[in-house]
């Protein structure tokens, strides 16, 4: 199965809020810090965007720490929203879901926003341009949270740290034939760059202040200011 299938694939969808935990170490704690971040200054009424909103996992988080919070999700697969959308039935009256990609976002402004385990799916310039959009659309000053696959590119260690990944899903309990299959796919289809690429993409976006938060293994995350 292609990586990208898996987000639209009935069964794969099914089962995808099983993944996560398992493949990304300290998913909960990177989760809640998430939170925490945005929540530095994001008030009690705060408005939201989450970006690769998918499954709802995160947005499950928020919105049961938040309860006054108001999110937008933003998400191109209609199966991993509807997943969302059964997830978050009990926030349904504060959470929109929105299908597309960045272009389709509400215009906000947005207090904060974040995007979590989705932009290594962005080539470069898109994924520069799509950060660029998250910028245009938050307050000046707000904070954005992203996490995601992040690790030197250079022939040999990319390798190295995607075998690490593998083994970090394996040690979890995953199958190791389906661990190595994903590895061979996340290889050859993923577009990761490396994490001093991944934060100049941010300043170039127009993001200031990229102060790294999270490191585990082969994932990054960074919170930045708008
Ligand atoms: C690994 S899931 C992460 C979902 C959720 N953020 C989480 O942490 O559980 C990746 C999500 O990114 C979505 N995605 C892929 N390309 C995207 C894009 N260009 N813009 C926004 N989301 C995208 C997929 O549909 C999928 O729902």
């Amino acid at each position: 199965m292609s990586i990208h299938t898996a987000y639209t694939d009935a069964a794969a969808v099914a089962a995808y809020a099983e993944g996560p935990p398992r493949m990304v170490p300290g998913f909960a704690d990177m989760q809640r810090m998430c939170l925490l971040l945005l929540a530095e200054h994001a008030a009690a009424d705060a408005r939201i965007l989450v970006l690769g909103a998918g499954g709802g996992l995160e947005l499950e988080v928020f919105a049961n720490a938040q309860p006054q919070w108001q999110f937008d999700g933003v998400d191109p697969s209609a199966e991993m929203l509807q997943l969302a959308r059964t997830r978050l039935h009990i926030h349904s009256q504060r959470v929109r879901l929105h299908t597309g990609t960045m272009d389709i976002a509400p215009a906000g402004p947005f207090d904060a926003a974040c995007c979590l385990l989705t932009l290594h799916f962005l080539a470069r310039d898109e994924r520069r341009r799509t950060l660029a959009e998250v910028r245009r659309r938050l307050q000046p000053g707000a904070p954005f949270v992203a996490a995601h696959f992040s690790f030197p590119q250079e022939p040999g260690v990319r390798e190295r740290w995607l075998a690490r990944c593998t083994a970090f899903a394996i040690s979890s309990g995953i199958d190791p034939d389906k661990a190595r299959a994903r590895e061979k796919g996340l290889g050859a289809q993923l577009p990761i760059l490396s994490p001093e690429d991944d934060q100049s993409l941010l300043r170039e976006a127009g993001f200031s202040g990229v102060e790294l938060f999270y490191a585990a293994f082969g994932f990054r995350g960074w919170v930045a200011t708008a």
